[in-house]
């Protein structure tokens, strides 16, 4: 009898110390194992007589039944903290809102790369590019402006070394150069790119951007440039009509070299594009000069055709009523949140250039 009552005491001592599962069935084993303390009670049965078997099995039995349950009462309890932990440490709060997408923006320079590919994409045009830094002669001497020229001056240029052989290019019509060099004709290409200048007003930033386009093939003329400039200008603006004019100009790589104004009226405090008596100067174009064709190996005689330079960042402010220059590479957050574009709005020629 005491037997038992020492048994009952010694589990409590060690179950009030078990910690964790291992525990508990060191415990187990301790206790109902092959030679536990309540297996070995049951063998010393055969040594009692009848009445007193009787009775003592009756105990042994309930105290067995009473140990087997808190014990397995205390895996239970173990096993839920274990899963309560692993769901406490796997767990995805999905309620937090996704902020980088909603609220990062797309800057209106890059919409409007993205807005002008696409309207050339849909008339053949790839798109090429070529690095900000340049040799000066890419830039200058085999676009025809040797080196006395007077452009040279004009364009304000950042030298990047005091013979002045490398700079940051004035424009984008050194990719003209690096695609004819590269390849072989037909050339149908547009180039949007950083450009730089030493120049800075509220209409003039040290960097900005410039779209060129160059076509190079057979029996190419001014009236396939005309058109093309036409086409753009209307999808670009989604205007059905636009009053276009070419007044003569020069420029070293381009003969005859014209520059393009484009028609507007101001109406309510608005600008609106392609009506009206004012003209707005928005581009540099002409017949690629055979100097430049020769400097790029291609054949005068066989090739011609046209190129064109625009100016991005001030398509942009027309296109979505901006007035600052400036403001486009100030990096204020809550400038880019007003003028910015929706991520998921890619620019198509289908679904609509703009918002
Ligand atoms: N590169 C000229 C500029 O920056 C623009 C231009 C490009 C003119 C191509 C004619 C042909 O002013």
């Amino acid at each position: 009898m005491s037997d038992l009552k020492n048994i009952l005491n010694s589990f409590e001592n060690k179950f009030s110390t078990v910690k964790n599962k291992d525990d508990l069935q060191n415990l187990k084993s301790e206790f109902f194992g092959k030679n536990g303390s309540i297996s070995l009670q049951f063998k010393t049965m055969g040594s009692l007589n009848p009445e007193e078997r009787k009775n003592f099995a009756k105990e042994l039995n309930t105290i067995k039944d009473q140990l087997t349950s808190k014990i397995e009462k205390k895996f239970k309890d173990f096993e839920n903290l274990e899963i309560n932990q692993k769901l406490k440490d796997e767990k995805i709060d999905i309620t937090l809102p996704i902020r980088s997408i909603q609220n990062g923006k797309i800057h209106p320079v890059s919409q409007v790369i993205d807005e002008i590919s696409s309207i050339f994409s849909e008339v053949g045009f790839s798109v090429a590019e070529g690095p900000d830094v340049e040799s000066e002669h890419n830039n200058f001497t085999a676009l025809n402006t040797p080196e006395d020229h007077p452009a040279r001056d004009m364009h304000d240029t950042f030298y990047l070394d005091q013979d002045k052989k490398t700079l940051l290019r004035t424009h984008t019509s050194p990719v003209q150069i690096r695609t004819m060099l590269n390849g072989k004709p037909p050339f149908k290409i547009i180039v949007p790119g950083r450009t730089y200048r030493c120049d800075s007003d509220q209409t003039h930033a040290p960097m900005f951007h410039q779209l060129e386009g160059l076509h190079i093939d057979k029996n190419i003329t001014m009236g396939h440039l005309k058109g093309c400039l036409n086409y753009f200008i209307r999808e670009f603006f989604e205007v059905k009509k636009i009053k276009m004019r070419f007044r003569p100009s020069h420029f070293p790589f381009t003969e005859p070299s014209a520059e393009v104004d484009i028609g507007y009226k101001i109406e309510n405090g608005k600008i609106v594009i392609g009506e009206g008596d004012k003209w707005l100067e928005i581009l540099g174009c002409g017949m690629v000069h055979p100097n430049v064709l020769k400097n790029t190996k291609v054949d005068p005689n066989k090739f011609q055709g046209f190129a064109f330079g625009m100016g991005i960042d001030r398509l942009a402010m027309l296109k979505y009523g901006i007035n600052d220059l400036r403001a486009f590479f100030e990096t204020d957050y809550r400038w880019l949140s007003h003028f910015g574009f929706d991520p998921l709005d890619v620019p198509t020629n289908y679904r609509g250039l703009s918002r």
